[in-house]
């Protein structure tokens, strides 16, 4: 599942210029810790978020799966340095980060809890985790009456369209119980929760149900 996005990367990188990420993007960075010593951009695709972070004064990695939308984010950013690399494996040290950020990301891996242990092993003790992921109500669909089981990961497949661009979503879904106990065993402790609503210019619905699900967790110093 999660190769897919090499095989959707120009049409990824189409939607980007499309994308609601203007709208989410200040709920998320109220959630970021201030620039530390090293920050990782796991999953960072094109590179949008990684260049936010390096823009807010972070000394940032990013590194992804894909590696057409790592030369777009090295094109799109010569000074900055982008790798390829999997989330469950990430070629740093233990401790090598105070900050992992993972953008539409964890949803998205086909091992969530190993991609978690390794956001948590590379990052150090008093670092932070800041995740955004597709709202697990999203993921159920439960407004549009077709709950499968919210309980239950399932592989998901979403076709979207926008202003010409056609972008496929592939990924699985999960409960927030499946983020929160991913979290608990790589011994990282959520701190915050944000729950943002859509705005004007989106569908009602995400005014009533949550599109995004963004949380920052701790790697506690003992
Ligand atoms: C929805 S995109 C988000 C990209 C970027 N964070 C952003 O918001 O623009 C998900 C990204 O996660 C990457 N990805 C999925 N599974 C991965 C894995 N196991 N390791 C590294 N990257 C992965 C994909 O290649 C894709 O670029």
């Amino acid at each position: 599942m999660e190769e897919r996005f090499e095989e959707e990367a120009a049409a990824w990188a189409a939607w980007v210029r499309r994308d609601v990420y203007p709208h989410y993007a200040p709920a998320f960075f109220d959630l970021v810790p201030p620039p530390g010593r090293a920050t990782l951009d796991v999953g960072c695709g094109e590179g949008r978020v990684t260049r936010d972070l390096t823009a807010r004064g972070h000394s940032t990695v990013g590194v992804d799966l894909s590696p057409t939308l790592v030369r777009m984010a090295a094109e799109a950013d010569p000074g900055g340095d982008y790798r390829v690399a999997h989330a469950s494996e990430l070629p740093f040290d233990d401790g090598a980060f105070d900050l992992v950020v993972a953008y539409n990301v964890l949803m998205d891996v086909d091992a969530l809890g190993a991609a978690v242990a390794e956001a948590g092993r590379v990052l150090a003790r008093g670092g932070r985790l800041c995740a955004c992921v597709t709202h697990p109500l999203n993921d159920a669909r439960a407004f549009e009456g077709r709950v499968h089981s919210y309980l239950e990961s399932q592989p998901f497949e979403i076709a979207e369209e926008r202003d010409g661009a056609r972008m496929t979503f592939r990924g699985w879904t999960h409960s927030f119980e499946d983020y929160s106990r991913a979290l608990e065993s790589a011994g990282l402790v959520i701190e915050a929760v944000r729950e943002p609503p859509g705005g004007p210019e989106q569908d009602d619905r995400w005014r009533r149900v949550p599109m995004f699900l963004m949380l920052r967790a701790l790697k506690p110093r003992t």
